[in-house]
């Protein structure tokens, strides 16, 4: 009944999407879950870094209560279900699992949650798309080195084996890691991450080398093991901007977005999509920045020629998270400083006339640039199937229901994803689209300020109420019909 009244606006489709494509929304556990000690849970590095304080966080909030999904899912199943999703990303807490990150020690608490989580949404046709790790590392596993240690690759294998031995016969679509490369950037070259120890020009590429490495290793464990029986696909979700040059005619701008493209995008996915190294203009350059900086090496490790084998061909699908666009320019730095970005020369901003979505946002409004991505994505990798695992736009707080603005953002790229897909068009493989998030939550080092859910979360409320945003209302008739509205 709830779901006929929502949809009862009259709605005329005029872009429609390939039959069967899917439409998404997607959460992280840290961001929703709260009983951030409940049931045996162990600690995660979000845990720790929140409940040091020291301004880090906005107002220093944490997520130990969040959306309450960990007790509230049946709350979240409704708003899954009046939106129609065909598929529903959310990740998995590890330490809710393996409370010290090892199957040393199962928590069937958190192997219940999961279940009823999983088993609701199939029994409401709704497909599960599940990450098995979203910047939650166990504590357990940081006070031993966590990624910045090679031993964490078989901690991680046997974390995914794990998890594909206990929700694989009802999961088929994994993502290993999210967005490794916010991660290595964020985390451990800046520092503004959990677990909040900034290492510029060295942590990034040990972390990602080994993100990437435990990555590959638990794709084979399903490849080997379960995929027979399973029948599952197994990736990992990349973020990437679009990258334009500052000034389109300069040679040296063209070359810095390109360099920003490789930095963000191509070290993680030419090794598992092409031919299992990194970017050659990246090894050259880091190598070169070292060698002037007096590293006996260079700070990009290498690949053995084993690894290399084992990386290449560890995805089944390419999975993209997608939020704006940025201008690069060429810059020359000088050797004694360390950071990643001058490894390559190259200095990233907003285009100044670019709208952003909310004052001081990261974001800019730039829906067009999605399209130019996908292509990249196409021409690049041999033209894989696609998922978009995550696209959104935030709010500020308070954040009015009538979210106008934000639903023409979405509204704006799923006409670019028309484009992208259709058969006279790009012809790109895409097949799922997921906004980011199906509920207001935990933004990170921004806490609560800033929204991005379809569905408004008023925190200050012990009952933690769910009121959908006017774009949830929207997002539906497009599910609904399976495509979208062109403007007047
Ligand atoms: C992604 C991240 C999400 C969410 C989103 C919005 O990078 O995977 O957890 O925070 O950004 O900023």
């Amino acid at each position: 009944m709830m779901t006929m009244a929502f949809l009862s606006s009259s709605y005329r489709e005029e872009l429609t999407f390939p039959e069967g494509f899917g439409w998404g929304a997607a959460t992280a556990a840290y961001q929703v879950e709260g009983g951030w000690d409940a049931d045996g849970k162990g600690p995660n590095v979000w845990d720790t870094f929140t409940h040091q304080g020291g301004d880090r966080v906005f107002r220093n909030q944490t997520a130990d209560v969040a959306c309450g999904s960990y007790t509230l899912w049946g709350e979240d199943l409704k708003c899954i279900k009046q939106l129609g999703l065909t598929h529903y990303r959310f990740s998995l807490s590890w330490s809710r699992l393996l409370p010290d990150g090892t199957t040393g020690f199962i928590n069937q608490k958190g192997i219940d949650y999961y279940n009823k989580m999983i088993d609701d949404l199939l029994a409401n046709g709704v497909i599960p798309v599940v990450t098995l790790y979203h910047f939650d590392l166990p504590q357990h596993l940081e006070d031993q080195g966590g990624w910045k240690t090679g031993a964490i690759v078989e901690v991680f294998d046997a974390y995914a084996q794990f998890c594909f031995g206990t929700f694989g016969d009802r999961v088929k679509l994994w993502i290993t890691i999210n967005e490794p490369n916010t991660l290595a950037l964020l985390a451990y070259d800046k520092g503004i991450f959990a677990p909040g120890v900034p290492n510029p020009g060295n942590r990034a590429y040990q972390t990602a080398h080994n993100m990437i490495k435990a990555h590959a290793k638990a794709w084979h464990s399903y490849d080997s093991l379960f995929r027979k029986k399973q029948n599952g696909q197994v990736s990992m979700s990349l973020f990437s901007p679009w990258v334009e040059p500052a000034d389109p005619t300069s040679a040296a701008d063209q070359e810095a977005a390109k360099g920003i493209m490789a930095l963000a995008l191509d070290l993680f996915a030419k090794p598992i999509f092409i031919d299992g190294d990194y970017p050659a203009v990246l090894k050259s350059q880091v190598a070169a920045m070292s060698k002037k900086q007096g590293y006996p090496s260079s700070r990009l490790p290498e690949f053995t020629e084993e690894e290399k084998r084992m990386i290449k061909g560890s995805a089944d699908f390419f999975a993209i998270q997608y939020y704006t666009a940025c201008l690069a320019k060429h810059q020359e730095y000088s050797e004694g400083e360390l950071n990643i970005l001058k490894d390559i020369n190259t200095e990233v901003f907003p285009d100044p006339s670019w709208k952003v979505s909310q004052p001081g946002s990261w974001i800019s409004v730039t829906p067009w640039s999605i399209r130019k991505l996908l292509k990249y994505i196409k021409d690049l990798y041999n033209n894989p199937v696609i998922y978009i695992t995550e696209n959104g736009f935030p709010q500020g707080d308070p954040a009015p229901l009538d979210d106008t603005q934000r639903w023409e953002y979405i509204r704006q790229t799923i006409q670019e994803l028309y484009k992208v897909t259709a058969i006279h068009l790009d012809k790109v493989s895409l097949q799922l689209y997921c906004v980011w998030s199906l509920l207001d939550n935990f933004e990170w080092t921004q806490g609560y300020s800033s929204r991005f859910g379809l569905y408004k979360i008023d925190f200050e409320d012990s009952a933690l109420p769910q009121v959908p945003y006017k774009s949830a209302m929207e997002y539906a008739k497009v599910i609904q019909s399976n495509g979208v509205k062109r403007p007047l």
